[in-house]
């Protein structure tokens, strides 16, 4: 079933002899339960692209449609709720708040969604113990290695129970063995029927996914 429809989708930044065509035209359509992998040089756009399909960016043409819905007729407080109810971001460098123990951190979503979890605890030590790090909940990220803060970002990624999971470079700062590791997390997620897109610069994770889309300079250049 299509899930996300994007056609003639363009983004720029600045203006004048400063513009930088970042999406110059992307056509994508995305089906639910698909898990892709989105590579391409540095500067080509994936990071344009992942925010403007999380709706953290909205593009300046083109059309995006989620679930049937047109999100350029949603209004900003509708367009938060569908961000807050369908993704889960996982950002690259983690951007976790060193001041917040492992357990704040997760809840951070929970405290902006409407969902209401009657025992945030025991539900954030569900997913601790799925990602194996449970032991970690009243520590903080500075006591934490970087596999263990990727699988953190991950916890909070997926605390809403999102549809839609969107991972920039999930295993950039990550050794082989750990951002292997990572994948399988991501496997075992895909399989509960979430979809999952990813940016990546490693071919190996890339080969592992059921599609690869590569951008260059804004536009897509090969799709399958
Ligand atoms: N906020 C911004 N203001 C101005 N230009 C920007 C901004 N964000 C991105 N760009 C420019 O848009 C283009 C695409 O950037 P983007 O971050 O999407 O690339 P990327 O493919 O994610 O690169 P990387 O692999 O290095 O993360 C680049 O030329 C970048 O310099
Ligand atoms: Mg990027």
């Amino acid at each position: 079933m299509e899930l996300i429809s994007m056609k003639s989708i363009t983004r720029f930044y600045g203006k004048n002899e400063n513009r930088v065509d970042a999406l110059r035209g992307i056509d994508l359509s995305i089906n639910s339960g698909e898990f892709i992998a989105i590579i391409g040089p540095s500067g080509s756009g994936k990071t344009t692209l992942l925010n403007i399909l999380g709706c953290l960016d909205s593009p300046n043409s083109g059309e995006y449609i989620i679930d049937k819905t047109d999100i350029s007729k949603l209004t900003s407080k509708d367009l938060a709720n569908l961000r807050n109810k369908k993704f889960g971001f996982i950002v690259q460098n983690f951007a976790l708040l060193d001041d917040y123990t492992v357990y704040e951190n997760i809840k951070i979503p929970l405290d902006y969604s409407k969902t209401k979890i009657n025992n945030k605890k025991q539900e954030i030590k569900e997913i601790l113990k799925k990602l194996g790090i449970e032991d970690k909940i009243n520590k903080f990220p500075t006591e934490l290695s970087g596999g263990q803060c990727q699988r953190v970002s991950i916890a909070r990624a997926l605390i809403n129970n999102p549809d839609i999971i969107l991972a920039d470079e999930p295993t950039g700062a990550l050794d082989k063995e750990m951002g292997q590791q990572v994948i399988n997390i991501f496997k075992e997620i895909n399989k509960e029927n979430k979809t999952i897109i990813i940016v990546t610069h490693d071919a190996n994770i890339a080969s592992q996914c059921d599609r690869v889309i590569t951008i260059e300079d804004g536009s897509i250049k090969s799709n399958n």
